[in-house]
């Protein structure tokens, strides 16, 4: 399979919010990464169920949706409906994440995990075979354009194995400070998904940036 590339919309201009759906729907883009935020669980707060309606009857591409949020079990059902096809919520706003889980296929979209910088992948060891997604998060979530956090590479390593062991068949999703530079590396590393903002946005030719950041793993590091 080759890389999904997701560009996050936290990095669109809201001003032009259907401009910016439109490039995507027209580029090489596989998914939209919806980022929700609660400003609790995440010291800030991006938007929530109008916008993420607003980009549904725009978009012609599956809708990745985020949840930086606690007590994620409450908009389950109301983010499936307004046409999320993969819900990833973290492992650390949930307390009982096996119930969780159960509730995304209940629901009929693909399950998603995310786990913080400082959260181990081995924490996922009883889950992992039950998952869809696991998004690993190579920055603090919270805002778009921060810097990539290296250890994220052993942290693939770690997961990889795992999903191995447990005959799982996860994918890798990596957020957070995927760039031109290290695209390529994450790809040979064992990412199978590339959430980009900042890198996709602030592009001269945003589908440009898309069309190279999918052609990563053929780049000769
Ligand atoms: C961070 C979000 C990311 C963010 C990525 O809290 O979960 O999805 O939008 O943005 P970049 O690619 O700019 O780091
Ligand atoms: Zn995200």
């Amino acid at each position: 399979m080759s890389v999904l590339i997701a560009p996050s919309i936290l990095s669109a201009d809201f001003g032009n919010l259907q401009r910016d759906i439109k490039m995507i729907n027209e580029s090489r883009a596989d998914w939209f990464h919806v980022d929700v935020m609660d400003g609790v669980f995440v010291p800030n707060i991006s938007f929530g169920f109008p916008v993420m309606k607003a980009i549904k009857k725009y978009a012609r591409k599956p809708l990745d949706v985020h949840l930086m949020i606690v007590e994620p079990d409450k908009y389950l059902a109301a983010f499936a409906d307004a046409g999320a096809a993969i819900i990833s919520v973290h492992y650390e706003a949930c307390t009982h994440l096996h119930r969780t889980i159960q509730n995304l296929r209940q629901l009929g979209v693909l399950a998603g995990v995310a786990i913080n910088p400082h959260t181990p992948a081995s924490l996922l060891s009883e889950v992992i075979a039950s998952i869809d997604v696991v998004v690993l998060m190579s920055v603090n979530p919270g805002y778009g354009g921060q810097r990539f956090i290296k250890n994220t590479y052993s942290k693939i390593d770690d997961l990889k194995n795992l999903i191995i062991q447990k005959n799982s068949s996860a994918k890798i999703e990596i957020d957070g400070g995927v760039d031109l530079k290290n695209a390529h590396e994450l790809i040979r590393a064992g990412a199978d998904i590339l959430v980009a903002g900042n890198t996709v946005f602030s592009a001269s030719s945003p589908s440009d940036a898309i069309s190279l950041l999918k052609e990563a793993e053929h780049q000769t590091a």
